[in-house]
């Protein structure tokens, strides 16, 4: 194939996507965009002004009157962009526990996503571009010319979250991490709205069986 424009990568949580997503988008010089953090800028949004998670209408409004804005990384401290609510930098705010368990019912209202789909296919649409999520192949960006769905066990995943916590001073529970993980991904799949699955033209990568490297390299082979 030729080199794709518009890049979709989806798959559940902590599968890898993002790692795959923004080493194409440094090959190509495209823009990363993970949209999974408009979803986690407008959980925490809620959280900070004591709105109940369980209020549709109030989260709804929120995500239809937040200005959430990506940009490149600003500092060299881990972060694959900056996450600016109403102006103010909420990057790692956006990674904090209660947002992790919080999200997927924010991220299940039909409002909510319908406010944040319309801002990812604006941007989308310009092209040039790697979007993560759950949904980019299938809802956001149909017409995408390159779409993969990356997987990976619950367990794998787990493993990693956990791994990522504690490379980072933390401290974890493998056990509290798996039942976590299962949960959000039986939100994720199960919504109305948008649920986690492949597009029918997707590449279906299995992140279980191919390491970081394995996996770039067989998405870069499609073009080279
Ligand atoms: O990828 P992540 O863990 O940052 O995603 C956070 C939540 O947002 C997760 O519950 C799935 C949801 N999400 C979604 O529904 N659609 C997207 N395009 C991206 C994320």
């Amino acid at each position: 194939m030729t080199k794709p424009q518009i890049i979709a990568i989806d798959g559940p949580a902590a599968s890898g996507k993002s790692t795959l997503g923004k080493r194409l988008a440094d090959a190509l010089g495209y823009l990363f965009f993970d949209t999974g953090v408009m979803y986690r800028a407008v959980t925490w949004a809620a959280l900070k002004h004591g709105v109940e998670i369980a209020d549709e209408a109030g989260v709804t409004a929120l995500a239809e009157q937040a200005q959430i804005d990506i940009r490149p990384p600003s500092r060299d401290d881990g972060r694959a962009c900056d996450v600016l609510l109403d102006g103010v930098d909420i990057t790692w705010e956006t990674r904090r526990p209660e947002v992790d368990g919080n999200v997927s019912p924010v991220s299940a209202y039909p409002g909510v996503r319908q406010a944040l789909t319309l801002q990812q296919r604006r941007i989308g649409q310009r092209g040039r571009v790697v979007m993560v999520g759950r949904d980019i192949g299938t809802v956001v960006l149909p017409e995408a010319d390159l779409k993969i769905y990356l997987d990976a066990s619950a367990e794998e995943r787990a493993r990693r979250r956990y791994q990522e916590i504690v490379d980072r001073g933390g401290q974890a529970d493998y056990e509290q991490i798996l039942a976590g993980v299962r949960g959000r991904d039986k939100i994720d799949s199960g919504r109305a709205v948008a649920p986690l699955r492949p597009a029918e033209d997707a590449l279906i990568l299995d992140s279980d069986r191919l390491n970081a490297d394995e996996v770039f390299a067989r998405v870069e082979a499609l073009w080279q």
